[in-house]
Order: C-alpha cells, then structure tokens, then sequence
C-alpha cells in the first residue's frame, strides 16, 4: 500500500539540490558559518518578498515572537520587569502553543480571546472588547495560510504583532503585512522551510529592526560593545542558503497549493458531515488544509489504516494546556475554540501533491463518512 505522506519535503529538496549544496560548499570553503553574505541577502530578499522595509533572520520562530514583542515593549519604555507582571497582550486561543510563550516569556499577560467560528481565526470584535489601556500588544495569528482580518485591529490604538509563520505570501484584500511587525518561523514544513530551526521579523521601523537585531546578537552592533541583555539567536548561515534557494521556488509552491486546495474542494463536495475550509478570504497560501468532521479521532484513525497521513492543529486549545492553567480558565471559556479543537482534521497539503494522491484521499473519506 503506498501512503499517502502528510508532507513530502524531500520532493520539495530535489527541487533546490543543486543549488543548496554549490551554496553549502561556498560556505564550507570560506569557513563563514556565522552571519556573512548569505544571511545579509536573505534578510534583503525575504523583506522584499514581503513588501518591508526590514527583515531580521533569527534562530526559530518563537524567538521572533518574543523578540519581537521584546522590541515594541522597548519602543514605548514598557520593559518587561519579569515575573509576567509586564503589559497584556491579546492573543487567539487557538494556535500554537508558541504564540502563547512567546507573550510568557517577554515577560507579558496573555489575555485570550475566542476565534471566528468561519475561519477559526482571531475574533476582531472580542479582540477589541478585550483590548485596554494595560495591552501592550495584540497578535492575530495567520494559522493555516490564510491573513486574519486586521482592519478593525488596525485601529484599536496597540502595536499589532502578527504571527505570519503559517502565511508566508498570503495577502487580504491587496494587502499583505500590516501590523507594526510580524514574526515567521522557517520550521522545515512551512510553506518556506529551512532544513532545521530559522526564523525572522519582519518590519517597515527602522526602530524596531534595530532593536530586534541588537537583541539576536547579545545586544552588539560591534563586537564586544553590549548596549543591552540581548540573547543568541541569529539565523544560521547554512539554513539561509536554504531559504534562499527556496524563496525564489515560494510563489510557484503557493500557487500549487492553491491548485490543489481547488481540487480537494471538488473531491470532497459532498462527503455527508464533512466542513471544508471556508472559501473567502484572498490569497491563502494553505499552509494546512483543515477540514471539519464528525468522530473526529476515529475519523483520523481509520485514514491513518487507510494509508493516508493527517495532522491535527490543534488538538487542545492554548487556555486547556496545563503550562497556561495559571491563567485561571476552563473548559467552556472559548466554546468555538473548543468545538474546533474536537473536529478539525489537517489533510496531506504540499506543491508536489498529485491528483492521484488527492484521489487517494478523497476515496478514503468517502469510505468513511459517505
Ligand atoms: C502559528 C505558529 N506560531 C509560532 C510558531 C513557532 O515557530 P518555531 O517552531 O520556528 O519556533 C509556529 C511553528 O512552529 C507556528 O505554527
């Protein structure tokens, strides 16, 4: 029985072979494995991707979070004093986990809010309802390749901080990037992904990029000359020959995934109990094609004898996780959240994907469900 992979990255390497090792081999010769050319030319073509000013590599895409918010808490004189007695920040309660100790470890409150029962996104009125004079920051989250709607965010008076590391390429409304800075994570499934841990701000402030740069290097612009407690999270140089060697291949991958999110939307047209994603809202580059579904576990379990690899983001919602029992919540508090969390179902989604493979797929949940 052939599987079905959930994502198949070695297809996506054979693609950029060629030039990732004539790209490790030019490193290897010089020696150069810190900072150097290649992170400097990929910080410019990432920020030029993504219509910024500024991109600041670093180490994973958690560090770009904290660092981030580390750097508007800095802006405005609001440095964290530690023991999560600094700023609020408002954040979805569905997303990964990382979002969530990003706000911890800046030294911040998370504060959280339900999603949008239609793109189980950031729910912009419970946002503003939960925003006030103490939030130092809301973060929308882009999960699943798709923007979250960020108008009404816009104007409610915090930085907005977007965690982009599901979204790299997706646009709304001709807009991509529109807070005052986002943070991506280049973990090896993302829609760009490094061969190992990488990470990057991006930014239009000349302010918050310098900041976030002193930051990743022990707070140095020059060497042994520390103007703030900074940590160690620079890009690494071999993972930004990666990246770049895939970034020129990332509008091509997306608009595959858009071909085959159009095609598992006919195959699955019907399949009684079964939710597709919603269709509205602009250029997702569908980083995960989530479905909804009844049985959910026994669902997935029968896909998985089946020979088809499926994912579930996320099974338990931030304010359920015992690292976040501190905030005080329980079951009940986001019930769209929660409902969520019991019927979503991530579906094998990649460039290289076959119409064969979505077949596959598809039979299997017609099997199932029909
Ligand atoms: C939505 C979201 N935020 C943050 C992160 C954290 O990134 P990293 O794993 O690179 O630290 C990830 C990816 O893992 C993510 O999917």
């Amino acid at each position: 029985m052939t599987e079905v992979p959930f994502v198949d990255l070695a297809a996506a390497h054979a693609e950029v072979e060629r030039q990732v090792r004539a790209g490790f081999d030019r490193v290897m010769a010089k020696g150069a494995f810190v900072q150097g050319p290649d992170v400097a030319g990929f910080e410019r073509e990432y920020a030029h991707f993504s219509g910024a000013a500024h991109c600041v590599g670093l180490g994973n895409g958690t560090d770009a979070l904290e660092l981030a918010l580390r750097a508007l808490f800095h802006e405005r004189g609001a440095q964290e004093r530690g023991g999560g007695d600094g700023p609020d920040v408002v954040l979805p309660a569905n997303t990964f986990i990382a979002t969530a100790e990003a706000v911890v470890r800046a030294g911040a409150r998370p504060v959280l809010v339900d999603v949008d029962p239609d793109d189980l996104l950031i729910d912009q009125d419970l946002a503003a309802a939960a925003t006030g004079p103490s939030t130092g920051a809301i973060i929308p989250v882009h999960l699943y390749g798709r923007l979250a709607h960020m108008d009404r965010l816009l104007r409610l008076g915090p930085p907005v901080l977007e965690d982009a590391a599901q979204s790299q390429g997706a646009v709304r409304d001709g807009q991509g990037l529109a807070g005052a800075i986002a943070a991506t994570s280049f973990y090896p499934g993302k829609n760009l992904g490094a061969y190992g841990d990488a990470g990057a701000v991006i930014t239009g402030s000349d302010e918050l990029a310098r900041t976030v740069r002193l930051m990743r290097d022990h707070g140095s612009e020059r060497k042994y000359h520390h103007e703030i407690v900074g940590f160690n999270s620079r890009l690494d140089t071999l993972q930004a020959v990666v990246l770049r060697a895939k970034l020129r291949r990332l509008d091509g991958w997306n608009e595959q995934r858009r071909v085959a999110a159009a095609r598992y939307a006919e195959l699955l047209a019907g399949i009684p109990g079964l939710v597709p994603p919603s269709a509205a809202g602009g250029e997702h580059v569908w980083h995960l094609y989530v479905i909804r579904v009844p049985r959910r576990d026994e669902v997935a379990e029968r896909l998985g004898e089946m020979g088809v690899r499926v994912g579930i983001h996320y099974p338990v919602p931030v304010h359920l996780q015992p690292a976040f029992r501190h905030l005080g919540h329980g079951p009940g508090d986001f019930p769209v959240a929660e409902a969520a969390a019991g019927q979503i179902l991530s579906l094998p989604m990649f460039p290289q994907i076959t119409e064969e493979q979505q077949q596959k797929v598809a039979d299997a949940l017609w099997k199932i469900l029909g």
